[in-house]
């Protein structure tokens, strides 16, 4: 849910920060008591450093309620040793601090700007201030509209950048700028993959998505199942055949405004499962709820689309999401089962719950109409990717290195890890079938990741760029990151495909 205090975000320019508000001062380990430009966080936050209580050690915070009227309360919080800092320390003192101000039920923040430029210099206090205010925000999202009662509002109402330097002016509206569509985007995908599947549909989603599109200017074409047959994107189609719920196959447009001649034209997709209960091969029940959650890569990539859009990307995007509700039905498609897809090629059906890569074949096959200089998709694909990679890093796969580069690229200025794992030919062995083409699954459970992405490879075209993320070990429950929540949806990567998009050259 979109935090109401997330358009507060302000540079105030005050000398002084209002009676009863709290001032936050970020402190380098070993910084001196000099640097907080407010006397009295001089003061306190010498007492602290000499009780011990506090020496600016990362992700540390420590709070001093003010004892008169006409007092501030002091938050310090500790960013480590200025040498060894990344954005990632100051991203989670973000949530911790964001933590801490709630608990401590603190009305308005004020953050020292002028105190970190003076410790870091301006590049590092930018960068560093950014990462902080990333992890601040993305820390208040909470997903909680379908209970009856709602948790109390928190009281913060305002959080102000506090500088008496014009000189900082142009940087920071720039960071709150960031800062806020960051977090909105995040929180839109947050939003999707939370959404339970009951009213979660492909329908839904489309619908919901061709409304934010008019918003931004993006050009929004929704394919329902006549589109797609005309299309012959039968293996799409295959696998919402058991659902009552009409898939849906999303194509947004964005085109830069004064579109520059040398502007790439990018293609995103995104697998949309919407409810995964396995089909005709239906899953075991011990945690089948979470596979509402199975459409964000599609969340996931409208996500970047936005952020990038709205962060003013010079180049085009095409972006495709293929909807569609995975169910046994009388109608749903069976193990054993041969569909001839939009490419030609056949496909036998081994097992109806790989069906990410069904969804994914014709929607990559569509997306080369567009003529993209490079593709990349995201999907929660394969449960072997937990496997084979665990919490911290998902899994890419490119048929061209630089794009792999690229992407990588993005994700180590974003600290969002990826993995890069072979996308050699030889795996495609596994999965040829004695009577069509290729089976979408072998008949044991080795290297599941790499054979989902070696099932789409024969989907794209020779010469085009690609590149395929498979997220499904990431994309909920990521709480060990303080600025994910807890349980749900952690809307990792919309931050790397953004930047990836914004920086493709
Ligand atoms: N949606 C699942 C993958 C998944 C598993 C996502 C756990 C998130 C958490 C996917 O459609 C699936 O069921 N894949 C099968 C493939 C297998 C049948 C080849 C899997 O991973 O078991
Ligand atoms: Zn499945
Ligand atoms: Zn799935």
């Amino acid at each position: 849910m979109k935090n109401e205090m997330l358009h507060n975000l302000i540079p105030l320019n005050h000398t002084k920060v209002a009676e009863g508000d709290t001032l936050l001062t970020l402190f380098f380990q070993n910084d001196k008591k000099e640097i907080p430009s407010n006397s009295q966080s001089q003061t306190e936050i010498q007492d602290l450093i000499k009780n011990g209580v506090f020496s600016g050690t990362a992700k540390t915070t420590s709070f001093i309620r003010a004892s008169y009227i006409d007092q501030l309360n002091i938050l310090v919080a500790g960013l480590g040793v200025k040498s060894d800092s990344t954005p990632e320390i100051a991203r989670q003192t973000g949530a911790f601090v964001y933590n801490k101000i709630t608990a401590e039920k603190v009305n308005e923040l004020g953050i020292d700007v002028d105190a970190l430029v003076k410790s870091a210099g301006k590049e590092l206090a930018s960068v560093t201030l950014g990462a902080f205010l990333e992890g601040f925000y993305l820390a208040s999202y909470s997903f909680d509209k379908y209970k009856s009662v709602q948790k109390p509002a928190g009281k913060l109402k305002l959080v102000s950048l506090v500088s008496n330097d014009k000189k900082n002016d142009g940087w920071i509206k720039n960071l709150i700028e960031k800062t806020l569509i960051t977090a909105d985007c995040t929180f839109l995908t947050r939003d999707f993959s939370n959404e339970p599947s009951n009213i979660g549909t492909p329908t839904y989603y489309a619908n919901t998505i061709a409304k934010i599109a008019k918003q931004y200017g993006i050009k929004c074409k929704i394919m329902g199942d006549a589109e797609c047959k005309k299309e012959k994107m039968n293996l799409f189609l295959c696998v919402g055949e058991g659902s009552a719920q009409e898939s849906k196959v999303v194509i947004l447009e964005y085109t830069p405004k004064a579109a520059a001649k040398s502007a790439k034209t990018i293609s995103l997709v995104g697998k949309g499962v919407t409810f995964d209960s396995g089909g005709i091969s239906i899953k075991p029940s011990m945690k089948m709820e979470d596979m509402k959650h199975d459409m964000t890569g599609a969340a996931t990539m409208l996500g970047a689309t936005l952020m990038a859009a709205r962060l003013g990307s010079k180049n085009k995007i095409v972006t495709l999401l293929g909807f569609a509700e995975n169910m046994p039905g009388q109608n749903a498609v069976q193990p054993g089962n041969i569909i001839t897809t939009r490419s030609g090629k056949t496909v036998e059906i081994i097992n109806t719950d790989a069906e990410g890569r069904l969804v994914l074949a014709d929607v990559l096959h569509l997306a080369q109409d567009y003529n993209p200089e490079v593709i990349v998709d995201s999907a929660t694909l394969t449960g072997a990717c937990t496997v084979a990679l665990g919490k911290l890093a998902s899994a890419l796969f490119s048929n061209d290195s630089k794009l792999a580069d690229q992407i990588l690229d993005a994700s180590e200025q974003t600290e969002e890890h990826l993995w890069e794992l072979p996308l050699w030919d030889e795996y495609y062995e596994d999965i040829k079938s004695n009577y069509a083409d290729m089976m979408n699954s072998a008949n044991d459970g080795a290297g599941g990741t790499i054979r989902g992405a070696i099932f789409l490879k024969q989907f794209i075209k020779e010469g085009q760029k690609w590149a395929h993320v498979d997220l499904a070990n990431r994309a909920y429950d990521q709480g060990y990151l303080p600025y994910n929540p807890r349980k749900g949806s952690s809307g990792v990567y919309v931050r790397t495909f953004a930047e990836f998009v914004m920086n493709y050259r």
